[in-house]
C-alpha cells in the first residue's frame, strides 16, 4: 500500500512534534526530518506537501538553519510556520527584521484574504498563538499578504501559483482556535491529500507485513504491561499466533496489584494467545537495590538487572528469529533519528535487550505512531480501555518514586498510598482530565502523633501534573477536598506514613517523577 506522505522539516522549534500530530489528526500520514536532510532524499519520498516548522534562530544570521531554494521550486506545496515562514520569505527575496517588541501569546489575527485556501471556513478575526522576535517586513515577489495583526503586518502570506504559504503564528498549538482547520485546509485542500490514514488500515496492513516478514519464524517480546509493549504484543499475536512468546518481568516495583493485572489480561486466562511467561524477580531486584540511594545508580541497577533476568529467560527459550520492541515515533525523533529537536533519552525499558538475546532481526511495529495513535491501534485490536488509557509509568517503576534507598517495606508504603490516591482521583472523576498523577515516598521522617502516641514516620508526596509533551509540565489544581480525603486516608491506612504533602513544582525546574 502506498501511503500519502506529508513531510515536516524541523528547524528546532519546540512544537515540531505537535505539527506532525496535527497533520495526522487530519488522517494524513506525516514524518519529521531535520533541515539537514538532503533535497534529493526529500524528492525521493515524493511527499504531497512540505511543512517548515518554527525554530529559535534568526533566519538572516549567517549560521542559522536554512534550506536550498530549490525546495520551493519542486511544485510541491510548502507551508512555512513562524521561523519556516520567515525563512521562506528570506530565501525567496522578501525581508525579515528584528521587531522592537516580541509578539507573544494569544493574538487577534485579521484575515485580509478570506478566499485564501488556508482560511476556508475560518472566521475573521481569529485567535492565534504568536511567539516571535523577528517579523516579515516585506513579502517575497509573487506573494500577497493574507492576514495581519495590530503589531505584525504579515501574519500570513501566499503565492498560490507556486503553492507556497507562510504563517507567522503557530496553528499547531491548541491556543490557535482554528489552527487545526488551517492545517487541514493545507494538507487536504492545497496538497490534495485524501486523508485515508486510519488505524483500522494501519492494523490490517501491519498484520499483513508482519506475517510476510516473520514467515514461520519464532518471535520474542518483552511485555511490560505498558501501552506500547501491550499493543505491540497483541499486534504480533494477531499476526503470527503461537510463534510469539512474551516475557513479563515483575521487578517488584510495579504499582499495587499490577503484576497480577498484567497476568490476568495477557496470561493464559486472558483474551490473547501470547505464550505469556511471568518471571517473579522481585526479591532479586530488592537485593540488588539494598543500600543504594543515588537515583542514577538505582536506575542503572534496575535496567541492568532487568536485562539479566530477561537474558536468562531468553536462554531458556533458545534462539529466536525476531525480537519485538515497542518503540514509538517520539522515541525515534527524540533519539535524533527523525527531527532536529533531539533530546537523547535512554529507554530503560528496552535499552540493552538486543545485546542479550540471540535473535536475527528487530521488529518495531509501532515505530511510525504517536502515543495517541498507539492507543487508537490498541482499541482497534480490542485491548480493554483501562489498559489502553493507562497513564505513563516509568520502566524503573517505583524505584524512581522512592527517594533514597528502596526496600520492600517502602515499596509497600508507596504502593498503598498510590492506590488510595488513584482511587480517590477516579472517584472525584478527575482521572481523565489530569495528565499524570501518583504518590511518591520522600526520604523524610518526622514526628507526628497518632492517638496518644508519638510517631516518627515517613512523608508521602502527591504529584499531579498536566502536560502536552512531558518536556514541560504544570502542577494540576486538585480540589482541596480531594487532597484532604486522600491525605486522611493515607495517614490512617498506610503504616509508617504520618504526613502527606502536595508537590506544586512545575517542570522545569522540577521533573515529573520524584526521585
Ligand atoms: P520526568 O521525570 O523526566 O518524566 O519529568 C517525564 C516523563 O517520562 C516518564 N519517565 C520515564 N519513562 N522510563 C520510562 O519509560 C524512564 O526511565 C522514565 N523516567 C521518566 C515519566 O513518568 C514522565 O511521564
Amino acid at each position: 500500500m502506498k501511503r500519502e506522505l506529508v513531510i515536516v522539516i524541523d528547524f528546532g522549534g519546540q512544537y515540531n512534534q505537535l505539527v506532525a500530530r496535527r497533520v495526522r489528526e487530519c488522517n494524513v500520514y506525516c514524518e519529521i526530518y531535520s533541515y539537514k536532510t538532503d533535497l534529493e532524499k526529500i524528492k525521493e519520498m515524493n511527499p504531497k506537501g512540505i511543512i517548515l516548522t518554527g525554530g529559535p534562530n534568526s533566519c538572516y544570521e549567517a549560521d542559522s538553519p536554512t534550506y536550498k531554494k530549490e525546495l520551493f521550486e519542486l511544485g510541491i506545496p510548502v507551508l512555512g510556520l513562524c521561523y519556516g515562514a520567515q525563512l521562506m520569505m528570506h530565501i525567496l527575496g522578501g525581508k525579515v527584521e528584528s521587531a522592537d517588541v516580541r509578539e507573544y501569546g494569544k493574538t487577534e489575527v485579521i484575515i485580509d484574504k478570506t478566499q485564501s485556501p488556508i482560511f476556508e471556513g475560518v472566521s475573521s478575526p481569529t485567535i492565534c498563538w504568536m511567539s516571535h522576535f523577528d517579523y516579515i517586513s516585506k513579502v517575497a515577489p509573487g506573494f500577497e499578504i493574507t492576514a495581519h495583526t495590530a503589531d505584525c503586518p504579515v501574519a500570513a502570506a501566499e503565492n498560490p501559483e507556486q503553492k507556497l504559504y507562510a504563517i507567522q503564528y503557530h496553528p499547531e498549538v491548541l491556543h490557535t482556535a482554528e489552527g487545526t482547520k488551517m492545517l487541514s485546509n493545507f494538507v487536504l485542500g492545497v496538497c490534495g491529500c485524501a486523508g485515508d490514514w486510519r488505524m483500522d488500515s494501519f492494523v490490517e496492513e501491519s498484520i499483513r507485513q508482519i506475517r510476510e516478514k516473520v514467515g514461520k519464524g519464532k518471535v520474542l517480546c518483552a511485555l511490560s504491561g505498558g501501552v506500547d509493549s501491550s499493543v505491540a504484543a497483541v499486534l504480533l499475536s494477531k499476526a503470527v499466533g503461537d510463534q510469539l512468546t512474551c516475557v513479563f518481568v515483575d521487578h517488584g516495583l510495579l504499582r499495587k496489584n499490577e503484576g497480577d493485572e498484567v497476568e490476568a489480561a495477557f496470561g493464559p486466562e486472558g483474551a490473547y494467545d501470547l505464550n505469556f511467561i511471568r518471571v517473579n524477580a522481585q526479591q532479586r531486584f530488592y537485593e540488588k537495590l539494598a543500600g543504594v540511594s543515588e537515583p542514577e545508580a538505582k536506575r542503572k541497577i534496575i535496567g541492568e538487572e532487568f536485562i539479566r533476568v530477561f537474558e536468562e529467560e531468553a536462554k531458556k527459550i533458545g534462539a529466536v528469529d525476531f525480537l519485538v520492541q515497542g518503540t514509538i515515533y517520539p522515541d525515534v525523533v527524540e533519539s535524533g533519528l527523525g527531527g532536529e529537536s533531539a533530546v537523547i533519552k535512554s529507554h530503560h525499558n528496552v535499552g540493552g535487550l538486543p545485546d542479550c538475546v540471540d535473535f536475527k532481526e528487530i521488529i518495531e511495529p509501532l515505530r511510525d505512531l504517536f502515543k495517541d495513535e498507539v492507543r487508537k491501534a490498541g482499541l482497534e485490536l480490542g485491548i480493554p480501555k483501562h489498559l489502553v488509557f493507562r497513564q505513563p509509568f516509568p520502566g524503573p517503576g517505583l524505584g524512581i518514586r522512592i527517594v533514597g534507598e528502596v526496600t520492600e517495606e517502602k515499596v509497600k508504603m508507596v504502593q498503598n498510598a498510590d492506590a488510595i490516591y488513584r482511587e480517590e482521583i477516579a472517584n472525584a472523576g478527575l482521572d481523565k482530565s489530569v495528565g499524570q498523577y501518583f504518590a511518591a515516598l520522600t526520604n523524610m521522617r518526622s514526628v507526628g502523633v497518632m492517638g496518644d502516641e508519638r510517631t516518627y514516620d515517613y512523608a508521602v508526596a502527591l504529584r499531579a501534573v498536566n502536560t502536552i509533551d512531558f518536556m514541560t509540565a504544570e502542577a494540576a489544581e486538585i480540589p482541596w477536598e480531594v487532597l484532604h480525603r486522600v491525605t486522611s486516608r493515607i495517614v490512617n491506612e498506610v503504616d509508617h506514613v504520618n504526613r502527606v504533602m502536595y508537590d506544586i513544582t512545575s517542570k522545569p525546574p522540577g521533573t515529573i517523577e520524584f526521585e
